[in-house]
């Protein structure tokens, strides 16, 4: 059974409070758990991770090496400007997606770029929760590819 852990990065425990405007109601509760029962429906297993600490970001990319197949990962603003994340989803050779609630390209400038998009799979943006769902998605037939 493949293994996926869910990372997500500073302020995302404030989902549903923070901006919804922009980030939408459910809280990050309500996406795990819409998560998990589609990791139920695809026959995988799910973990969730969530910090607003680089390091303790970083430890956790660290873990999946030996507990994972895949990590999707929101890493936050942790994106724009994180060296170290980049640096730690190379280091575990782990297959990453990157997921974002919102469309980073059409916000503010400093959003447009994404430090870690160059060691992961590929980008979903922009589609509120659903992000996660077509990242996991992504990430599963990914792996089924390799093996
Ligand atoms: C975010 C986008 C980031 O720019 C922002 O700092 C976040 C959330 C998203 O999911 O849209 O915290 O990663």
């Amino acid at each position: 059974m493949k293994r996926i852990v869910v990372i997500n990065g500073p302020n995302l425990n404030m989902l549903g409070v923070r901006e919804p405007g922009i980030y939408g109601t459910l809280s990050l509760k309500d996406i795990e758990d819409k998560i998990r029962r589609q990791a139920e429906e695809l026959g995988i297993s799910i973990a969730f991770y969530q910090s607003n600490h680089e390091g303790d970001i970083i430890d956790r990319i660290h873990v999946a090496m030996g507990d994972a197949d895949g990590i999707m990962l929101n890493a936050g603003a942790l994106t724009h400007y994180s060296y170290a994340v980049r640096d730690a989803i190379n280091a575990v050779k782990v297959p990453t997606v990157e997921v974002h609630l919102s469309n980073i390209h059409a916000r503010e400038a400093f959003r447009h770029h994404s430090v870690i998009a160059a060691e992961t799979i590929g980008q979903i943006a922009g589609f509120g929760e659903v992000s996660y769902e077509l990242g996991l998605l992504a990430l599963v037939r990914h792996l089924d590819k390799q093996t």
